[in-house]
């Protein structure tokens, strides 16, 4: 294969021989723009450096898993630790307990805790469990919420049958007359209502949960018999130290967590309340490396971060701070911003962009001048971005914003997002 000299350009071309579509799922860049590079060789706190030793201010966080700074030494060291001692063995480490317990002591609605790796594990177990707890079939999920890549919940259609989403119905999320219409049309088959904390689809603003609708989701969910199934994993230990439903008074039954909760380190956790305990004790669900002591000592000692650190008010007091500036910034430049979301969980998109044109060359121009935003997920904070972080992304962006205006009468539509935008 020819060689360009250009590190991640020949990467990008080795991957496409060896890596379906030279990469899959959500981290393929290809649907970003150009400047976005594929591969990093590296990451410490709040950035990132690409294989051609770019370095970038990062607004993703590995899209959530860091929430303390890349290789942040006291998870790290304790993951560490264990590693030395024993990481996959034939049986679990005292640590499970350890980190169940201190699960149930800081998540009020939980009783119990099981971990797995990936949020779709926890997902998909909450589903099972929620079966078993109800003996009925139909899971309510909100329309265009994500709960992870397994056939019943993948967003793409490619080789997944009508028949395993057969049980799986939609409501429109804040929305209590169209969860009040999908418990009805599946009156006495209602197994679970998953809900996220927030409302953060892609490619469109996102909402605050309305808190009416949060204690209709509850009671619902009590006269049906079925449970309510908070997904936690993108947004939990974000917005509270608690589940991200509390600061609402609303309980869920199950809660489903991953991404940061050991900081990077592969966890994921489903938790419970009593009330399902005896059907989460029925149910098989296991796998080889689910129970490895490693990220579970991460897991333990990012959750003592979360409780005895104040790293939720610095990252929310960034998070407002860089939401201020970019207005500025926009404003200055004569460009509206969208800026929805918690600010510790930015969505950024621009008024009078329906084919996202003018976000997808602003992401652009800031990734070139290195700040790695996102023209169309939410974005993710960490406890790393500190006031140089921010400094160096206003710079970035600043520079993309005249970049922008420059360039706003000559842009085109983008080919590569004209089959997303319906
Ligand atoms: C709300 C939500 N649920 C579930 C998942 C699935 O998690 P994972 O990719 O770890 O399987 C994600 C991942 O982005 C998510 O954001």
């Amino acid at each position: 294969m020819k060689q360009t000299g250009n590190r991640g350009e020949d990467l990008r071309a080795r991957a496409q021989q060896v890596i379906p579509g030279g990469m899959y799922g959500h981290q393929s860049v290809s649907l970003l723009p150009d400047s976005f590079p594929q591969f990093f060789s590296r990451a410490k706190g709040a950035r990132l450096w690409d294989v051609e030793g770019r370095e970038y201010i990062d607004y993703l966080c590995g899209y959530g898993p860091n929430l303390f700074g890349y290789g942040f030494e006291p998870i790290d060291q304790a993951a560490f630790r264990q590693q030395m001692l024993g990481d996959v063995m034939t049986g679990p480490s005292p640590l499970i307990v350890e980190l169940a317990e201190a699960f149930v002591s800081m998540i009020s609605h939980a009783d119990w805790a099981m971990f797995c790796k990936d949020g779709t594990d926890a997902t998909t177990t909450a589903m099972v469990v929620a079966r078993a707890h109800t003996g009925r079939k139909t899971i309510l999920v909100a329309r265009g919420a994500y709960h992870g890549s397994a056939p019943w919940c993948t967003p793409r259609p490619s080789g997944i049958l009508a028949e395993d989403r057969a049980h799986v119905d939609y409501y429109e999320y804040n929305d209590i007359e169209s969860l009040e219409g999908a418990c009805r049309k599946h009156r006495g088959d209602v197994a679970a209502v998953f809900a996220s904390p927030f409302r953060h689809d892609l490619l469109r603003d996102q909402t605050q949960p309305d808190p009416v609708f949060a204690r209709a989701a509850r009671r619902l969910c009590d006269e049906a018999e079925a449970l309510l199934v908070l997904d936690d994993i993108r947004a939990g230990f974000r917005l509270a130290r608690d589940s991200s439903w509390a600061t609402l008074g609303v309980q869920p039954d199950l809660s489903t967590w991953g991404k940061c909760i050991a900081n990077g380190y592969a966890l994921s956790a489903l938790l419970g309340s009593d009330v399902a305990r005896k059907a989460a004790s029925s149910v098989y669900v296991t796998g080889s490396f689910w129970f490895a002591a490693a990220a579970m000592a991460a897991g333990l000692e990012t959750l003592r971060q979360i409780r005895d650190t104040d790293y939720l008010e610095r990252i929310s007091t960034i998070g407002a701070r860089l939401r201020e500036a970019l207005h500025q910034q926009a404003t200055n430049h004569g460009f509206g911003l969208r800026q929805t979301g918690p600010v510790q969980m930015p969505q950024i998109l621009f008024e009078d962009d329906p084919d996202f044109r003018l976000g997808y060359t602003w992401t652009g121009e800031c990734a070139r001048h290195g700040a790695y935003l996102h023209p169309f997920h939410n974005m993710f904070l960490s406890a790393a971005h500190g006031p140089e972080e921010l400094t160096l992304t206003l710079e970035a962006t600043e520079a993309a914003f005249a970049s922008l205006k420059l360039r706003r009468a000559t842009l085109q539509p983008i080919p590569k997002l004209a089959g997303r935008l319906g």
